[in-house]
């Protein structure tokens, strides 16, 4: 039987996402968005291109939420970017509203599904869907740590003129300023980083990193980024579909693991068919484990601040 995606938010990400899963052929598409034409149209000009793609996929857009129902998958990126006079907070709150919503309407129409959430300020807005929606933790799980690992690699890459898939780069942590970058688990060729790049260089590289996002959002001026966004969402996707088994950072609930208890937060896992298959537990330093602590506390708090 084909599978189907339903993606909630048929904006850059969301449209996007659904671009790469139709030409890649991983599912068929429904777009979902509560303004009339947009998800329609969009969705419409994908289908279009999929001959030119030798896809099968089938792609529609609705303002209906009830097609949510029967997806394997319900990708969340749905939600407000920030505006001039609003405040972090405003923007908490604002979508967690829309995030709350979206929670029910998934419960209601398709309890079995998994949920990936990318919507902002994403381990928050996981941890506020997988509440509502009362589903298992395993089934509820957040997009981050895959992008900001793949930005830590282009930044390696790029100065050390190495073919991306020789570089391995590992973010955890936290979708947000307290991001931690890990260069002892950073290898180009199988070498450390320390051993390709001197101290300095790797320390801009990590800046660089944690600051991914609003490099992109000083560029644009208008919106955040997306093609990588919507990348790492098919690499999760994949990973759920057992297309490919890799060990990649991704937003889970933690019960104890790196120390770290009842709160969202990034770390190594595997995914598969039902969602959150393991979480790998890294030998990490005491600093690097501090460092996640502390990002893992900067979600807990967010979470407090939104009411239920
Ligand atoms: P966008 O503004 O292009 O799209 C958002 C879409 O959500 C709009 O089409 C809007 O109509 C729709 N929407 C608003 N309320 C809705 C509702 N209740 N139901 C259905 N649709 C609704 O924004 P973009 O660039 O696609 O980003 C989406 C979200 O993803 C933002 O919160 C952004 O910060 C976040 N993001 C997170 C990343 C991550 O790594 N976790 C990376 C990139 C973006
Ligand atoms: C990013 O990192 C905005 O979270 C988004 O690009």
């Amino acid at each position: 039987m084909r599978r189907k995606i339903a993606i909630i938010g048929a904006g850059n990400v969301g449209t996007t996402t659904a671009q790469l899963i139709a030409e890649r052929d991983l599912a068929d598409v429904v777009l979902i968005d509560i303004v009339e034409g947009i998800p329609q149209g969009k969705a419409l000009d994908i289908q279009e291109a999929c001959p030119l793609w030798n896809s099968e996929a089938k792609v529609w857009g609705t303002n209906d939420f009830r097609e949510i129902g029967d997806s394997d998958i319900v990708v969340v990126t749905a939600g407000l970017a920030r505006k001039p006079g609003m405040s972090r907070d405003d923007l908490l709150q604002a979508n967690a509203e829309i995030i709350k919503d979206i929670a029910v309407k998934i419960r209601e129409v398709n309890p079995e599904c998994i949920v990936i959430v990318v919507t902002n300020p994403m381990d928050a807005m996981t941890q506020i869907t997988q509440r509502v929606s009362e589903f298992p933790p395993e089934r509820v799980i957040g997009m981050g740590g895959v992008l900001d690992s793949s930005r830590m690699r282009t930044f390696i890459a790029l100065e050390t003129g190495s073919h991306p898939e020789d570089v391995r780069a590992l973010v955890l942590g936290g979708h947000g300023d307290l991001m931690v970058p890990l260069p002892r688990f950073t290898e180009v060729k199988g070498r450390p980083i320390t051993e390709v790049l001197d101290e300095e260089k790797i320390k801009k590289i990590v800046e660089r990193t944690r600051n991914g996002g609003a490099e992109i959002v000083g560029l644009l001026k208008t919106g955040s980024a997306y093609y990588a966004p919507a990348a790492s969402v098919v690499e999760m996707v994949e990973n759920i579909f057992e297309i490919k088994d890799e060990i990649i950072p991704c937003s889970v609930f933690l019960r104890g693991e790196y120390g770290i208890d009842g709160v969202y937060t990034g770390v190594p896992v595997r995914l598969y068919a039902q969602g959150v298959k393991e979480i790998v537990e890294l030998d990490l330093t005491e600093e690097e484990k501090k460092a996640l602590f502390e990002s893992s506390l900067a979600v807990k708090r967010l979470v407090e601040k939104i009411s239920l």
